[in-house]
């Protein structure tokens, strides 16, 4: 018997419960369904960080192309032999790990001092002293351009109003009937694509700040143009993300992730019924954002990593149109 799921959250306690159970079935996509004997797990395999190249600013660099069926680190490959590759410019920056060895061996699978190298998703496998990607090979090892061993952890604050016609009727989609949903959604400026204004949680730090702290910066300049106007803008996050809902928790299919580096996040969704409150943000592109704008959602919209499949978690909640 397969089951179908699509529901996050159960996925992520199925993740767990394999982890846990230390099971040989691994978390695919909902479309490629297969049978485990031990238990019935939906598979969820990584793509956007499977692509020909790894590319780093204006270059790039060859990914062994591993095919769906060998991601799982269970499946034996004796001859896999990727490159490995750690971009130059993330040696010796102050928010990277130095190179592993005698001088720098960090504790895998927990809070490490201040540094939280613990999966949302369950323990990772630690092989000749590197962390192993908790959803399987990417066709290269190192870590690319991102600066921790193992995973590296964000948040993303998912901002939502409906879109509403000039005299204030809420719009609904003539197919479908739903209302349709709108979010706000920054142009990185890394790879020109559209995304969730979050970020990398910083050392010590909680999630539930970090989650503020972006979209303070992404969405709202507070450390550009906005400077001056800090305490204003913070009181009004404050105000507004109080009513927070955690929508997502684990692994994110970023195509910067390595066999030995990976991104997850915790995604929260903020929501305006009235559209009065978010009407008060002054929306503006800081930072590491290019652009910004209240994207409408439904199903053909284009968003960087993972993110499309956290919005669609909102729309499901919030019974949008999609
Ligand atoms: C972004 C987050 C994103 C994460 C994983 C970070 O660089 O700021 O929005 O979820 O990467 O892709």
């Amino acid at each position: 018997m397969v089951k179908l799921l699509s529901s996050g959250a159960l996925l992520a306690s199925l993740c767990r419960a394999a982890a846990a159970a230390n099971s040989p079935c691994l978390v695919t996509t909902v479309s490629k369904q297969q049978s485990c004997p031990a238990l019935l797990v939906v598979r969820m395999v990584h793509s956007k960080c499977r692509g020909e190249t790894y590319k780093y600013g204006k270059d790039e660099v060859a990914r062994l192309p591993v095919p769906e069926e060998s991601v799982p680190w269970s499946v034996e490959w004796p001859d896999y032999a990727p490159q490995d590759f750690t971009a130059p410019f993330v040696q010796g920056k102050e928010w990277a790990d130095p190179e592993l060895g005698d001088n720098f061996a960090p504790q895998w699978n927990t809070l490490d001092n201040s540094i939280n190298r613990a999966s949302h998703e369950g323990p990772y496998q630690v092989e000749g002293g590197k962390p192993l990607n908790i959803r399987g090979r990417t066709g290269l090892a190192g870590r690319g351009v991102l600066g921790k061993w193992g995973p590296n952890h964000a948040a993303d604050p998912i901002v939502t109003r409906w879109q509403r016609e000039e005299d204030g009727q809420v719009v609904s989609d003539p197919e479908t009937g739903k209302q349709v949903l709108e979010f706000v959604a920054i142009q990185r400026k890394d790879t020109g694509a559209w995304a969730i204004p979050g970020g990398m949680v910083d050392p010590g730090e909680k999630v539930s700040v970090t989650v503020k702290r972006e979209f303070m910066e992404e969405a709202l300049d507070s450390t550009g143009a906005a400077k001056e106007n800090v305490e204003n803008l913070t009181a009004m996050v404050d105000k507004f993300f109080e009513g927070g809902e955690e929508v997502y928790r684990g692994y994110v299919d970023d195509p910067r992730n390595t066999d030995n580096s990976w991104m997850e996040t915790v995604a929260f969704n903020f929501h305006d019924p009235s559209g009065q409150e978010v009407g008060q943000l002054p929306l503006q592109a800081g930072d590491d954002a290019g652009a910004i704008q209240w994207m409408p959602l439904n199903k053909e919209v284009i968003l960087y990593a993972s993110h499309k499949d956290f919005v669609e978690k909102v729309v499901e909640k919030l019974e949008a149109h999609w």
